[in-house]
C-alpha cells in the first residue's frame, strides 16, 4: 500500500470582527485532527479570550508572552532595540533560531488527542498600553515555529487588519478571510488579499461563513468574483453552532462539518 502524503502548513484565520474566525479555525482545527494531522491552534486575538472553551479544553495555557518576561520585559527589549538605532530592528525575542511544537513548555501548550493551543497574550488590564508586544511576539513564535511532515497550524487572529502591519503573516502558507454577509465584510476581505499579497503570501482564500439562503452565497460569490477574489468554501449558518458559541460550550461542527471537510480537503489538494 502506498504511503498517504501528508503536508504540513502554518493557515491564518482573518475576517472582520465577529465574521466567525474562531468557530471556523475550530471546525478547521477538528477536520484536520480527523484526517490524522496534528493540529497546533495559535490564539494570536489579544482580546477574546473564549477560544479554549470553542475547542473543548477546560483553561487556556499559559500565554506565551510570560515566556519572554511579559509584555512590560517584552516591550523593555524592544526600546533597547529601537535606541540602539536600529532602522528595521530584529527583535530576538525568543532564544531559539527554530522551535518545535515539542519544545513548547508544557505549561503553555493544552493538548488533547492531537489537537493543541497555545495563547500568545491577552489584555488584561486598563491602560497597560497597546498590544503591540504581542504582534511581535506571534510574528517571531510563528517564524521560528517548525513544522513536521504531519503538523498544521492554525491561527487566530485578531479582528480586521492591523495584523498585518505588524508582520504577523511573513511565515504564513495560506490567509483564508472569513466573509459574513455584510458589505463591510466584503470589503475588507479584498483588503485582506492585498495585504497578504504584499506580505508575500501565495494563497489567499475566503470561505463565506453564516450562510443561510443560496441566493446569498451566490451574491457573495459575484461580489467577490468581480473584485478578483476566489473562495475555497461556503460554511452555513449552523443552529448547533449557534448555540455551543452561545453557552460556552465546545464548538462541534452540526451540519456545517460536511463543509468543513470539503475546505481541508480544497486546502491540502491546493497547497
Ligand atoms: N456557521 C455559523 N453558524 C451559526 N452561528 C455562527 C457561525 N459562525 C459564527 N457564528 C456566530 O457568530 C458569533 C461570532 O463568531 P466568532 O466568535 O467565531 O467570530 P470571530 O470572528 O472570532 O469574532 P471576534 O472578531 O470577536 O474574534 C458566534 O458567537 C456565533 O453566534
Ligand atoms: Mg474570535
Amino acid at each position: 500500500m502506498s504511503r498517504v502524503e501528508k503536508r504540513h502548513m502554518k493557515i491564518s484565520i482573518c475576517g472582520k470582527g465577529g465574521s466567525g474566525k474562531s468557530t471556523i479555525v475550530t471546525l478547521l482545527a477538528n477536520e484536520f485532527k480527523a484526517k490524522g494531522y496534528r493540529v497546533l491552534v495559535v490564539d494570536s486575538d489579544e482580546s477574546n479570550s473564549g477560544l479554549y472553551r470553542m475547542l473543548g479544553f477546560d483553561h487556556s495555557p499559559i500565554p506565551l508572552m510570560e515566556l519572554v518576561g511579559g509584555k512590560k520585559g517584552l516591550k523593555e527589549k524592544m526600546a533597547v532595540k529601537f535606541s540602539s538605532g536600529e532602522s528595521e530592528p530584529k527583535m530576538e525575542v525568543l532564544t531559539l533560531d527554530k522551535i518545535l511544537v515539542k519544545d513548547i513548555p508544557p505549561q503553555h501548550i493544552k493538548e488533547s488527542d492531537g489537537l493543541r493551543l497555545v495563547n500568545i497574550g491577552k489584555i488584561l488590564h486598563s491602560l497597560e498600553g497597546c498590544a503591540c508586544p504581542m504582534g511581535v511576539l506571534s510574528r517571531e513564535f510563528l517564524a521560528k515555529l517548525y513544522l513536521d511532515e504531519d503538523e498544521i497550524v492554525i491561527v487566530d487572529m485578531e479582528a480586521g487588519v492591523e495584523h498585518f502591519g505588524r508582520g504577523i503573516e511573513t511565515s504564513i502558507d495560506v490567509v483564508l478571510v472569513i466573509v459574513e454577509p455584510s458589505f463591510e465584510s466584503l470589503e475588507l476581505a479584498i483588503k485582506v488579499k492585498q495585504l497578504a499579497a504584499g506580505a508575500g503570501v501565495k494563497n489567499t482564500w475566503a470561505i463565506l461563513n453564516k450562510i443561510t439562503s443560496d441566493a446569498i452565497a451566490t451574491r457573495l460569490r459575484d461580489g467577490l468574483a468581480r473584485r478578483g477574489m476566489e473562495i475555497i468554501g461556503i460554511v452555513h449558518h449552523d443552529p448547533q453552532v449557534f448555540e455551543a458559541c452561545l453557552d460556552g460550550r465546545k464548538v462541534d461542527g452540526g451540519v456545517v462539518s460536511e463543509e468543513m471537510k470539503k475546505v481541508a480537503d480544497a486546502l491540502l489538494s491546493k497547497v
